[in-house]
């Protein structure tokens, strides 16, 4: 006769063999990623995508994925690549360390690694850009090591399975040693990729599609009624606001005055647009002046955007120049026409207030709710 079981919660075979058997009918295809069973994906590729997922959507990562891998197909390829040129590439991907970070690991595992990845989470930790997270899923997925993967679906995922109402940040503790429990030894790569691909197909924030998850029979979560639920999150604390005014200055054939950012601190190395500093204070257009690239008479534009960073939220306004050629070969700068150039999206929105006609805007209403133009 079977022993009855001590405790309700599921144990690791009760997860994956549902889940494995799910995933070989619903997984995801993607570019990154080998079917279901078959070899892995060159750890490039995989190392590749993960740095490009942390914070960023699977459809957003997908063209930049296709592009860099069609640019440099291999990581020495990429560590050959002027940093410049990956952070180009790189832009509108947004958390721009990281791809300083991504162009040095290329660096590292080409020279000191002779182009092969490490295969273990401790040496896969030790390069830069890797962190916990993603050492976990190289070893997973690029080497089918039982690492325990814990990112934001597989966090929700465990936390609804196994009913657990800490709530984040402090339930992280709790649910790695559950990531660590329901991890097989048989397939541990498509294991983590299957518990993301539910996250974000069925076991979503908002509405789970308990009806056609592979877990239901099992998830404690559904059973008390909470799923929906959990993970309870610790209240956040409010974003701060700052304040920039932008200077939109175009020469007669339509460039713009870009500068470019010290390598150091947030958006490193990146091109921008040139603006005031970024203060908590509302800026009067009179003051703000004083921090223009150049003297000219500066006309209000009547439009705004607003851009959120990971730790404060920028309001964004504008004032709008227009010089000769003459006059631009003596300011500061890199003249790039607005289409041509790499910005970052925080940029790219304070282009986006440019007049369209390139005539100073000048309504007295705000038309867009502080919301730039695309
Ligand atoms: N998010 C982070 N890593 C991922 C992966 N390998 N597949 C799908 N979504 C992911």
């Amino acid at each position: 006769m079977l022993k009855p079981r001590r405790d309700s919660a599921p144990r690791q075979d009760d997860l994956a063999t549902p889940l494995l058997a799910w995933y070989d009918r619903h997984h995801r295809s993607l570019p990154w990623r080998s079917p279901p069973g078959a070899k892995p994906m060159d750890p490039y590729r995989v190392w590749l995508s993960e740095i490009m997922l942390q914070q960023t959507t699977v459809p957003a990562v997908i063209p930049y994925f296709l592009k860099f891998t069609a640019r440099w197909p291999r990581v020495q390829d990429l560590a050959a690549a002027e940093t410049d040129e990956v952070t180009a590439a790189w832009a509108g991907l947004g958390y721009y360390a990281r791809a300083r970070n991504l162009h040095k690991c290329a660096q590292v595992v080409s020279t000191q690694f002779d182009g092969v990845f490490p295969d273990s989470e401790a040496e896969l930790l030790k390069l830069p850009g890797v962190g916990a997270y993603t050492a976990a899923a190289i070893a997973a997925i690029a080497f089918d090591k039982p690492a325990a993967v814990l990112d934001g679906n597989i966090e929700r995922v465990l936390a609804r399975v196994f009913a657990v109402e800490t709530p984040l940040p402090k339930a992280k503790p709790e649910l790695r040693v559950l990531a660590a429990r329901v991890t097989p030894d048989n397939r541990p790569g498509d294991f983590a990729q299957a518990m993301m691909d539910l996250g974000a197909t069925i076991c979503t924030p908002r509405n789970p599609d308990c009806l056609l998850c592979p877990l239901a029979q099992l998830c404690a979560g559904r059973r008390l009624g909470v799923a929906g639920e959990l993970p309870r999150k610790a209240p956040k604390a409010s974003r701060p606001v700052r304040h920039a005014i932008a200077f939109l200055l175009q020469r007669d054939d339509g460039a713009v005055l870009l500068r470019r950012r010290p390598p150091k601190g947030l958006l490193g190395g990146m091109l921008e647009v040139p603006s005031t500093p970024w203060r908590e204070e509302a800026w009067q257009n009179a003051e703000a002046a004083t921090h223009a690239p150049v003297q000219i008479d500066w006309q209000p534009v009547d439009l705004a955007a607003e851009h959120v960073f990971t730790h404060f939220a920028l309001k964004i306004g504008a004032v709008y120049g227009r010089i000769g050629a003459g006059e631009a070969a003596t300011v500061d700068g890199i003249w790039e026409q607005p289409r041509d150039a790499a910005l970052p999206t925080v940029m790219r929105k304070m282009l986006g207030l440019l007049p369209r006609d390139g005539r100073p805007v000048r309504s007295t209403r705000n038309r867009r709710g502080g919301q730039g133009r695309p």
